[in-house]
């Protein structure tokens, strides 16, 4: 089954709770919280801290995206504050598997992510190894960018390496995704849908954003992109 995946990136930060809240009844799968740290990306979001509000307001899994360089130190605190699954990106550093490892010895499911420049195949030597594969469909550290359409042959590459090397890996897309779009990225092979500004910018509100992609996601009305 496909998973949505709300990035809270997008969502009213004065009442995170109730945006948190408002995606679990909605029938959201789990939290996907961006962490950007002005030097991977030319912004800035948020610490270990908002983990942990968003663990008192929501029993769904918590997905941390490190788009940071050095993740490994702060990977501890990450997990510490209740994150599930730590995903870093290929290019943040030479030493990916050090910080699968650091991972998996934490106890916390680990993510590898590619930016849209990179290559797929240089995913190949991490795939054995992680949970969970992420291929960013904007150039990352900003909500609300398009989709870039390459995305959708990357998501096939990917999943055709996963059938090969770990069938149980999730394939994640992220950026850009909304209504008109998600039913491409799943037919591409993407498991595991993040979607910002479509869930909380939502013109219905959150629960409706979440509502639109969930129906799509398992096949409701709405056209596939070439
Ligand atoms: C981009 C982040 C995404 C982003 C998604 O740097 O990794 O998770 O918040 O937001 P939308 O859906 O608005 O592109
Ligand atoms: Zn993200």
């Amino acid at each position: 089954m496909v998973q949505l995946a709300p990035s809270i990136l997008a969502a009213d930060f004065a009442r995170l709770g109730e945006e948190v809240e408002a995606c679990e009844r909605a029938g959201a799968h789990r939290i996907h919280i961006d962490i950007m740290d002005n030097h991977f990306v030319p912004n800035l979001s948020m610490g270990p801290e908002v983990v942990g509000a968003c663990r008192r307001h929501t029993g769904l899994p918590l997905e941390v995206h490190l788009m940071v360089e050095r993740p490994d130190s702060l990977i501890p605190a990450f997990i510490e504050a209740g994150c599930g699954t730590v995903t870093v990106h290929l290019e943040a550093g030479p030493q990916p598997h050090r910080s699968v490892a650091l991972i998996h010895r934490l106890g916390a499911r680990a993510g590898m992510a590619i930016n849209p420049g990179t290559a797929t195949s240089l995913l190949r030597p991490l795939l054995p190894e992680v949970e969970l594969a992420l291929v960013m469909s904007v150039d990352p550290g900003f909500g609300g960018q398009q989709l870039l359409p390459q995305s959708l042959p990357r998501l096939r590459e990917v999943a055709k390496l996963i059938s090969r090397l770990n069938p149980g890996c999730e394939l994640e897309v992220d950026g850009g995704v909304d209504c008109d779009n998600v039913s491409s990225c799943v037919a591409a092979g993407a498991t595991v849908v993040v979607a910002g500004t479509s869930v909380f910018a939502a013109s219905g509100g959150t629960a409706a954003g979440v509502g639109c992609l969930l129906k799509r996601i398992s096949g409701g009305a709405g056209g596939q992109l070439s």
